[in-house]
């Protein structure tokens, strides 16, 4: 009697374990953590590409991988007809690449790019970033602009720029990039440089407060310029320097930041951010669910199915686009 209880209470359930009755298709999108405010536009514009097509199902790593790599596993054992991920850590896609592999899961990361080594391991594996060096130049030719139209910029008139610089996380291929070229921009216009301060922000607001705090501290009379890879770093930045009394009474500090969120924008048009550079979360939010969702239906995509430029087979790039403020005091 037992026995035959157990024989059909597996021929009843074996369907839903074997994936027999088919569950709703999804698309899992894993973000590193929800509180970056850039991280979080991207999410919402992939959010609302979904409606009325594949559904997502969206979590939070908290920045922690190992919270990650389970949401992974759980999404893969969900039955997801494709993933989109946002590393916490960068250096661990390729055990991502390999979990997904073996279970036929496409992926597509966006934002943190997985290294080219990792890339190449499957080629259902796609990446929607944008040009880091790019947003470098943009926000170092805001500042050399403005540097070149105010010649009291140059506020101890020693002819060189004594400037800050709050960068984003240690290893992300943002940071290192933007920093690079912001500083090779800056040169190649023939601008002297003298770097007083540099430190990391994490890409986060109060760090970006407390980093520059620190700066104030040691050198408040000698700086002449901010530049944080990211907005939120930037408005931290501010707020530090409004504390100082900087953005009243005539006294100004240039500070360039990058996202163009809309805390960055706002602080565009009340002129404290002298400038940033856009980096399309909307579109980066769009191409990478519409890549996720024709690799679920099982198609290749193509740039007319996604409606972006596949670049290497396995690349979108969105382009940054410059936007100086009219904070010109
Ligand atoms: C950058 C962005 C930063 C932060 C970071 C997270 O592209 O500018 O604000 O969101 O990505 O990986
Ligand atoms: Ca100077």
């Amino acid at each position: 009697m037992r026995k035959h209880v157990l024989i059909l209470f597996l021929l009843i359930s074996l369907p839903l374990f074997s994936g027999g009755m088919k569950e709703e298709p999804f698309i899992g999108v894993a973000i590193y953590d929800f509180s970056d405010s850039f991280i979080a536009e991207v999410r919402d514009s992939i959010a609302a590409e979904s409606e009325g097509g594949i559904p997502v199902r969206i979590v939070d790593a908290a920045r922690r991988q190992q919270t990650q790599n389970g949401q992974i596993e759980a999404f893969i054992e969900d039955g997801a007809s494709a993933i989109i991920v946002n590393s916490v850590d960068r250096t661990a896609s390729g055990v991502i690449i390999e979990k997904c592999m073996q279970s036929n899961v496409p992926l597509v990361f966006f934002n943190r790019e997985p290294v080219k080594d990792d890339m190449s391991k499957w080629d259902k594996v796609y990446y929607v970033g944008a040009n880091a060096a790019d947003s470098g130049r943009m926000a170092a030719d805001i500042l050399a602009d403005y540097w070149f139209q105010h010649p009291e910029a140059d506020r101890n008139g020693d002819g060189v720029l004594q400037f800050v610089l709050i960068k984003g996380e240690t290893g992300h291929q943002d940071t290192e990039l933007r920093t690079e070229y912001f500083i090779e921009t800056l040169l190649s216009r023939g601008i002297r440089l003298d770097k007083l301060h540099e430190d990391t922000g994490e890409w986060n607001r109060s760090k970006g407060y407390d980093v520059m705090k620190s700066f104030i501290a040691h050198s408040e009379d000698e700086i002449e310029a901010v530049f944080a890879n990211n907005d939120d770093m930037a408005l931290g930045a501010i707020e530090a320097l409004q504390e100082s009394g900087f953005f009243s009474g005539g006294r100004f500090m240039p500070v360039v930041g990058i996202d163009g969120t809309g805390s960055g924008m706002k602080a565009l048009q009340n002129g404290t951010l002298l400038g940033t550079v856009y980096n399309d979360a909307v579109n980066q939010g769009k191409a990478a669910y519409h890549l996720a969702a024709e690799l679920a239906e099982g198609r290749i995509p193509t740039d007319e199915a996604i409606g972006y430029e596949i670049t290497d087979g396995r690349y979108v790039w969105i382009p940054y686009r410059p936007l100086p403020g009219d904070a010109e005091q």
